[in-house]
């Protein structure tokens, strides 16, 4: 095949999901793949956007799910909440009926990033259980694997775990993607990208 197209779609209000996203979409064109980043729709009124501190300005346009069947794989980013995807996410996911319906997505791979606030928060719980709606699409979910070797590293702290690339924002979120945890990220749009040709080469 030629380029495999992959949408590295994501959510995210303070920029570590985001700064993630752009690292992934680094790891697809690393292994000759055609990225595309893209934002689920907001939920939250603006004003209370402002309120929050929300960052105004975001990577890549706001997409609407339909426009998944034109890619060869899906890389999702969402913040942990509560241990789970974020709503935005999970709203955009209950639009995929129509989707889920003709198969749209079926065979294709889907993977997961994720940033939150603490080392033991939820990353994993938030990467597995969003998973389970790549599954439901019939997706081949695809982690992130030990060939990763900086996720061996315990001379810092720092996310990423075999079920994905993460990000640790610290309880003032103040602390951003370390290289560490961006080389995670891009070894990830990598393998995404890789799979995503062979099967559907
Ligand atoms: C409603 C809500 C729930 C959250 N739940 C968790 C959580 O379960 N664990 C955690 O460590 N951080 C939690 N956080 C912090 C977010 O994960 C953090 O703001 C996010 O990783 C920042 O990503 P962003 O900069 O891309 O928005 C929560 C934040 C909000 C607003």
């Amino acid at each position: 095949m030629s380029e495999p197209r992959v949408l590295v779609l994501y959510y995210s209000m303070y920029g570590h999901v985001e700064t993630l996203a752009k690292a992934v979409v680094e790891g697809v064109a690393e292994a000759g793949g055609a990225p595309t980043i893209g934002r689920v729709p907001e939920l939250m009124p603006a004003e209370m956007l402002e309120k929050s501190g929300a960052k105004t300005e975001l990577a890549g346009d706001v997409i609407e799910p339909e426009a998944l069947a034109g890619f060869d794989a899906l890389v999702v980013g969402t913040p942990t909440r509560f241990g789970n995807m974020c709503a935005q996410m999970r709203n955009f996911f209950d639009r995929c009926g129509p989707l889920w319906q003709k198969g749209a997505l079926e065979g294709k791979p889907g993977s997961v990033f994720t940033s939150s606030n603490t080392q033991h928060g939820g990353q994993e719980t938030t990467i597995i259980s969003t998973q389970i709606t790549l599954l439901h699409l019939g997706m081949v979910v695809v982690g992130l694997p030990y060939g990763y070797q900086g996720m061996m590293s315990v001379d810092e702290v720092a996310g990423c775990s075999p079920y994905g690339a993460s990000t640790i924002a610290g309880p003032d979120g103040k602390r951003r993607p370390s290289p560490l945890e961006l080389q995670g990220a891009r070894f990830q749009g990598r393998r995404v990208t890789k799979i995503a040709g062979r099967l559907s080469g």
